[in-house]
């Protein structure tokens, strides 16, 4: 294929982080090409957004490994037999063993619906709602061995209203999903990611004013 960089993304559902990221590519905005779609779900429509675009897919059943490293390992050997230089989760309703973290140090990116370290693991927009916060967002972040712990690369905020409902608030942070995540490539593959203990620096980019915002706005 072309000399662009290939990136592989799992999906176990809907895929529509997939699908911004396959339009960020088509559009020129990162300098990549998603190369693989891999899904543990046969049914996700991700794979269908996948297929729509020529994009190879692979299914592989979590149900069909008897442990979850055996699992992992398979998704190794499809990534690395792809070419893929970065993978991103994108949905992917699997907990990843080390044997797929170590496989690729700081190659692979997770998009989490909360502002981490605020509200991990499942239902993020439904953990805020019943916590009370006044603001949520989502992460894009590095992944390691820990559920969604890992060093945060590009954050966006979103108010949290007081008529919301859990899928109201999923809708308005998965829209600001689809922005970040596209963003987070395109710094990671411009290579200005430094590193400074946990904090991940985007050297050159340009800093947001500071602001202010509140909520309720009375
Ligand atoms: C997103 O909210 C993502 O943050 C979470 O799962 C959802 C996937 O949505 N991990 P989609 O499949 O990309 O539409």
């Amino acid at each position: 294929m072309s000399g662009i960089p290939a990136i592989a993304v799992l999906v176990s559902g809907s895929g529509s982080n997939l699908q911004a990221i396959i339009d960020a590519s088509e559009r020129g905005e990162i300098p990549c090409r998603v190369g693989i779609v891999i899904s543990n779900k046969a049914d996700a429509y991700g794979l269908v957004r996948a297929a729509k675009h020529g994009i190879p897919t692979e299914v592989v059943s979590h149900k069909e490994y008897p442990t979850r490293e055996e699992f992992d390992a398979r998704l190794v050997d499809i990534i690395r037999r792809s070419g893929a230089e970065l993978v991103c989760l994108a949905g992917f309703m699997r907990v990843l063993t080390p044997v797929f973290v170590r496989a690729f140090p700081n190659r692979i990116l997770n998009i989490h619906p909360a502002l981490l370290p605020s509200f991990p693991g499942t239902h993020g927009p439904r953990q805020a709602l019943d916590y009370g916060v006044k603001f949520s967002g989502c992460t894009v972040h590095f992944l390691d061995e820990g559920v969604d712990t890992g060093p945060i690369i590009v954050q966006a905020v979103v108010p949290v209203y007081d008529d919301d409902t859990e899928e109201a608030l999923a809708a308005r942070i998965l829209k600001q999903e689809h922005r970040i995540y596209a963003m987070a490539i395109r710094l990671y593959f411009r290579g200005r990611l430094g590193r400074k203990g946990r904090r991940v620096l985007a050297d050159g980019e340009t800093k947001i004013p500071e602001f202010f915002h509140r909520n309720p706005d009375a």
